[in-house]
């Protein structure tokens, strides 16, 4: 069983596959909670949605391994993830105006996306655990931003949206984990609801109308099946994305991709 009580540890290479590879390796090797891998690169690196993540040096990439308070409830801390993001985000840059969670997890800058999370949950004799593994565009110039796969958010990083040069990673990755590990424990103490709540207070796509396209739906398809338009009134207790459509009528939805949105 992993332990409760924990200190974070943190593990650092200069070069992996994937940081939440090698945190499955460290839990194969009996890791607790609180266990954290950072690499300065990522040859292998996993966006959501079976996308790579670009990771050439300069970005923070990092793998934390937690507990939900639910083994039911792996998503809670891929929200959770998201947050302290957009914590981070506007902490490291404070003139960004418009920084903002966009649902489930990622972050935006200028609604240009900064950073993404992707949660492998994993249960078997070591634990209900949750292997959370976030990638930040921190010190990415633009000609490495151009190799990222186009998504409906162009890709942005630090430097691009700050004028003031390179920013110290280890700071940025301080910074972050303090945020994540604050946020978890007040999770633990009082469950998802001011997660929840702190999270809606960060996103700036509540009250606007969004355009919700099906995983898997692809430019060419029926828009009629698959593309959902409707009002973002915010996530459910279950941090589902909840719409209301022109009729008034809420819905609410537990995947798909937000690819368009109505100031
Ligand atoms: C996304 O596509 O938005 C999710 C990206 C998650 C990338 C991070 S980088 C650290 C960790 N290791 C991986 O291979 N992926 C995640």
């Amino acid at each position: 069983m992993i332990s409760r009580n924990f200190t974070p540890t943190i593990h650092r290479y200069s070069d992996v596959i994937s940081t939440n590879a090698t945190a499955k390796d460290l839990i194969r090797q009996g890791a607790i909670e609180g266990t954290v891998v950072v690499a300065d690169r990522q040859t292998g690196g996993r966006g959501s949605g079976k996308r790579s993540w670009h990771s050439p040096v300069g970005g923070l990439y990092v793998s934390i391994l937690l507990l939900p308070v639910d083994p039911r409830r792996p998503t809670d801390l891929s929200v959770l993830a998201g947050l302290a993001t957009a914590q981070a985000v506007s902490e490291l840059l404070p003139k960004s105006k418009d920084v903002t969670v966009k649902w489930p997890n990622d972050c935006l800058i200028n609604w240009k996306k900064v950073s993404g999370v992707l949660c492998d949950a994993m249960g078997d004799s070591f634990g209900n655990y949750c292997i959370v593994g976030v990638g930040l565009n921190v010190n990415v110039p633009p000609e490495e931003l151009e190799k990222i796969q186009p998504g409906h958010f162009a890709p942005t990083s630090f430097i691009v949206e700050n004028a003031g040069g390179e920013f110290d990673l280890q700071r940025v990755a301080d910074v972050f984990l303090q945020k994540l590990f604050t946020l978890y424990r007040l999770y633990h103490e009082q469950g998802f609801e001011p997660i929840r709540y702190l999270w809606q207070k960060n996103c700036r796509f509540v009250g606007k109308r969004v355009e919700l396209r099906e995983v898997g739906w692809k430019e060419g398809d029926s828009p009629k099946r698959g593309i959902t338009v409707g009002t973002f009134e915010g996530i459910d207790e279950s941090g589902a994305l909840v719409l209301v459509n022109s009729k008034g009528e809420r819905h609410h939805y537990f995947s798909g991709e937000i690819s368009c949105f109505w100031q």
